[in-house]
């Protein structure tokens, strides 16, 4: 029977990480995959997990199941984290999911089950996995413009201008902050006019948010979510912990489903349970566990919040030097917008020709589309980078 399998694609992002590990050149340089690393080169484990770890290890009796949704501390935990007070309580269902994928299946899954025919509409690029997620789910999808490639910026006219062609029950997923695979983000005047043009339309948003706390800061780059919860009558979030509590292989996400009707909140909660219950049936318990430990308790909290902040100014650090070597080695400002950009990723907006003679020539790891993670660099290697960037000619 399974002779009839076909070869499936592989993941560009995933593929590349196997290429780099086979390269045997020292002088390589890793800015694939959507992991943090320190300038040594380390994913390390943040502080606060491994006091929480120890914590666990020591106070835990029983590794019985615990729920269909998870832990409930840990939805209300990562509810006020991402949305503040933005909604009441009462108004939001929320399941923890095996990572933030898992919680963007589960969302792709609930709209399909409510509206078999919604087209999700989502931004020309996005992240891979979201369009072929969306494709094995059997789920129509529309791109709309967001990449300028003049100015590495948003083309917001032509997002609004896209966006103007979903009909009521099509569904808009957004970036929550830090765009991957671009790094360009909506500023708060534009958050508030696709809101806007969402209720006009009668459009359901999905926001993904993966890297809260690697753009502006942990409120900052929450003001868009917050801003999308608070002003449109329902909303999915799937939430990611693997990136700001550095948990990757520990698979800790939440898909909240926020409605401002009260009454759907029973409705959507049963949905969220049965959903998880017919993929997975428990999610995993050991990350989220961590994440609530860390989120309510006053020290663990601030340490985990004080570490992710000296990553973030690393990183910006990091995009800073970039765009002022750039600067210096082309003359020209025309690099500007990688200290512009937010997050993990920017989208250096070359051709995959040059992509691909940047990794023969000099060893220089990024996604085909010119995505580069900003976090595989440190000081002695953004000269590098810089260099093999203007010797390629982009
Ligand atoms: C990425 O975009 O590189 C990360 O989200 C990792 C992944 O699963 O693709």
């Amino acid at each position: 029977m399974f002779e009839t399998l076909k070869t499936q694609p592989a993941d560009k992002i995933l593929a590349l990480m196997q290429k780099f590990r086979e390269d045997p050149r020292e002088s390589k340089i890793d800015l694939g995959v959507g992991v943090y690393k320190n300038a040594q080169g380390v994913t390390p484990v943040m502080r606060a997990i491994k006091a929480a770890e120890h914590k666990l290890w020591e106070e835990q009796t029983s590794k019985s199941y615990v729920g269909l949704v998870g832990d409930p501390a840990y939805s209300d935990a990562m509810i006020k984290l991402i949305l503040g007070g933005a909604v009441e309580r009462g108004n939001i269902a929320a399941a923890a999911t095996p990572g933030g994928t898992g919680a963007v299946r589960q969302a792709f899954e609930l709209i399909k089950m409510a509206n078999p025919s919604a087209r999700v509409f989502v931004s020309d690029p996005t992240w891979p996995n979201h369009i072929s997620i969306l494709n094995y789910v059997g789920v129509e999808t529309v791109t709309y413009r967001y990449f300028d490639r003049e100015t590495r910026g948003v083309n917001f006219d032509g997002m609004v201008e896209d966006l103007k062609t979903a009909v009521k029950g099509d569904v808009v997923l957004l970036h929550g902050c830090c765009h991957n695979p671009t790094g360009a983000n909506l500023n708060e005047v534009q958050w508030k006019e696709i809101i806007a043009l969402m209720n006009e339309r009668g459009l359901v948003p999905m926001i993904d948010i993966a890297y809260q706390g690697f753009g502006d800061g942990l409120e900052e780059d929450a003001v868009g979510v917050r801003l999308v919860a608070a002003g449109t009558p329902e909303c999915l979030i799937a939430a990611s912990c693997s990136k700001n509590f550095g948990i990757y292989r520990e698979r800790t996400g939440l898909l909240m489903m926020v409605s401002n009707d009260t009454a759907a909140q029973k409705l959507n909660q049963g949905t969220l349970a049965f959903l998880n219950r017919q993929n997975y049936s428990f999610p995993p318990d050991h990350g989220a566990r961590l994440v609530t430990m860390i989120l309510n308790d006053d020290a663990l909290r601030a340490d985990w919040a004080a570490e992710l902040e000296e990553t973030r100014l690393g990183m910006l650090g990091l995009r800073q030097q970039l765009a002022d070597e750039l600067q210096r080695l082309s003359g020209s400002d025309r690099f500007g917008f990688l200290a512009q950009h937010r997050g993990m990723f920017s989208l250096l907006g070359t051709s995959p020709d040059l992509v691909e003679k940047m990794r023969s020539d000099d060893g220089i790891y990024m996604v085909g589309d010119s995505r580069m993670n900003i976090a595989g660099l440190n000081a002695d290697t953004v000269p590098i980078l810089a260099k093999a960037i203007i010797d390629a000619g982009v």
